[in-house]
C-alpha cells in the first residue's frame, strides 16, 4: 500500500497487511520460530540472500513484518526494525551504527535507563557520551567532536516535557555527517514525525502509546534503508527481537492510535490547565499550555501537547508522596501511554538510580510528579488528584 497516497488514520489500520492463503481479514499471528523450505536449493538461496523470505523468527516473522511496515508508513520511514523493548531499540541503534571510539551527544533530559545505558554500559565498549541541555542548541554545538556520530534526543522530554528544536539539531548533525536520533515515544507519529523535520532515526518504546493499553513490551528503530541494515544486522545476530505475539498486539494498538492520541491530549490539556490554577501546585510542565516556555516551538513541530503532564507539588517529597498515596483510581505505576491514568514520583522511581547531581541537572526535583493522562473522564482524574492536593 503506497503510504504517500493515504492519511495517517488509513495507514494505521491498512498498512502492512499481507494476507495468507486463507485470505484472513484481520492480521494473522504467526507463532512459529522457524520456516520450512521446499528444497535444499531453496534453503541455500534463502540463507545466501538470493531469495527473499523467512528463515528463522530471530531474523524475520510475517506478523513482525506487518507491524514494521505499518509503523514505517506512519513515521514516513523507508524501513523499520522492530525490537523486544524500547531499551533494546536504543541499544540496537547504537550497536548497529556506532563503533568503539565514536562519540554521542545526548540530551540531559532523557529517560533514566537511557542515561544508564549510555553512561554505564556503552562507555565500557568505547562509546563516549556528552550530556547537554536539551533546549540549548549552542551547547549541542559546543559538545560536538570530530568523532561525534550521533545526536540523541527525546522530545518532549521525560518527565519535564522540555522540547528540542528538531530542525536545528538535524542541521547541526548534518554539518559534520552525524545522525540525529529522536525517541518519539511521547508523541508517536500521530503528533510528531521527526523524519519530516530532518531527523535520520526515530526510536520507539512501543510499550507506551503504540500498544496503548499497557499489555506488552516492544520497540522499534526507523529510518533510511542503509542505516536500518546496520541496526538489523545487530538485531538478527544479538537477538533482542520483537516476539510475533507482541507484534500482533501492538498492530491492533496502532489501529486506534490517532483516536487515542487526540483523546490523551485533550484530557492532558484540561488537567494541566486545572493544575496551573491550584494553589498547592508550583510549576506545571505541559507543552500544550501557553505558559510552557517552548509552547510555540512545540506547536510548530507537534500537532498537540500529548498525554504527559508533570507538576511540582509545593512541600517537596512528603507532599508529593501524599498526593500519590491519596489517589483511589489512578494507578501508581511507572508505565505511561496506557488508557488508564498513571502517576509516578520520578525522583524515587524512574530517575531514582541516577545521582542526585544528575537529577538536579535534569530538573527532577523531590516535589515533582508525572501523570500519564489516560482515557477516563477527565473530571474523574481531576477529582482523584484533588484529594491529595487538598
Ligand atoms: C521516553 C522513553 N524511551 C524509552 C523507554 C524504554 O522503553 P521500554 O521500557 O519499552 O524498554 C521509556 C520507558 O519508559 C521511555 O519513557
Amino acid at each position: 500500500m503506497p503510504s504517500d497516497d493515504f492519511e495517517l488514520e488509513t495507514l494505521a489500520v491498512r498498512a502492512g497487511i499481507h494476507r495468507s492463503q486463507f485470505n484472513e481479514h484481520s492480521e494473522a499471528l504467526f507463532l512459529t520460530s522457524s520456516f520450512v523450505f521446499e528444497s535444499a536449493a531453496q534453503a541455500a538461496a534463502r540463507f545466501s540472500g538470493a531469495l527473499p523470505g523467512n528463515i528463522y523468527a530471530r531474523f524475520t516473522n510475517p506478523t513482525v513484518t506487518s507491524f514494521e511496515e505499518r509503523l514505517a508508513a506512519l513515521e514516513g520511514a523507508q524501513q523499520c526494525v522492530a525490537t523486544a523493548s524500547g531499551m533494546s531499540a536504543i541499544l540496537s541503534c547504537v550497536m548497529g551504527l556506532l563503533s568503539a571510539g565514536d562519540h554521542i551527544v545526548a540530551s540531559r533530559s532523557i529517560f533514566g535507563s537511557t542515561v544508564q545505558l549510555l553512561n554505564n554500559i556503552l562507555r565500557k565498549f568505547g562509546v563516549d557520551t556528552t550530556f547537554v541541555s536539551l533546549g540549548d542548541v549552542s551547547a549541542w554545538e559546543a559538545a560536538m567532536r570530530p568523532n561525534t556520530k550521533l545526536l540523541f534526543v527525546e522530545t518532549p522530554s521525560n518527565p519535564l516535557t522540555e522540547v528540542g528544536d528538531l530542525r536545528s539539531l538535524a542541521a547541526l548533525a548534518h554539518r559534520t555527517g552525524a545522525w540525529l536520533a529522536v525517541d518519539n515515544c511521547f508523541c508517536t507519529p500521530i503528533l510528531q514525525r521527526p523524519l519530516d523535520l530532518g531527523a535520520d532515526i526515530v526510536i520507539h518504546s512501543a510499550t507506551k502509546y503504540l500498544d496503548g493499553q499497557g499489555r506488552v513490551l516492544g520497540g522499534a528503530v526507523l529510518g533510511r534503508r542503509e542505516l536500518m541494515e546496520g541496526v538489523f544486522g545487530f538485531l538478527r545476530t544479538a537477538g533482542p527481537t520483537l516476539s510475533a505475539f507482541n507484534a500482533w498486539v501492538i498492530l491492533k494498538g496502532l489501529e486506534t492510535l490517532k483516536l487515542r492520541m487526540e483523546a490523551h491530549s485533550h484530557n492532558a490539556l484540561t488537567l494541566a490547565s486545572w493544575l496551573e490554577a491550584h494553589p498547592k501546585v508550583g510549576r506545571v510542565y505541559y507543552p500544550g499550555l501557553a505558559s510552557h516556555p517552548q509552547h510555540a516551538l512545540a506547536m510548530a513541530q507537534q500537532r498537540s501537547g500529548g498525554g504527559i503532564v508533570s507538576f511540582e507539588v509545593k512541600g517537596g517529597k512528603d507532599a508529593a508522596w501524599r498526593v500519590v498515596d491519596q489517589t483511589q483510581m489512578i494507578s501508581i505505576t511507572a508505565n505511561l501511554g496506557d488508557t488508564k491514568t498513571t502517576i509516578t514520583h520520578p525522583a524515587t522511581t524512574t530517575h531514582g538510580r541516577i545521582s542526585q547531581e544528575q537529577r538536579d541537572a535534569a530538573g527532577v526535583t523531590d516535589g515533582l510528579l508525572r501523570v500519564a493522562v489516560g482515557l477516563e473522564a477527565v473530571g474523574d482524574i481531576i477529582a482523584d488528584l484533588e484529594r491529595g492536593l487538598d
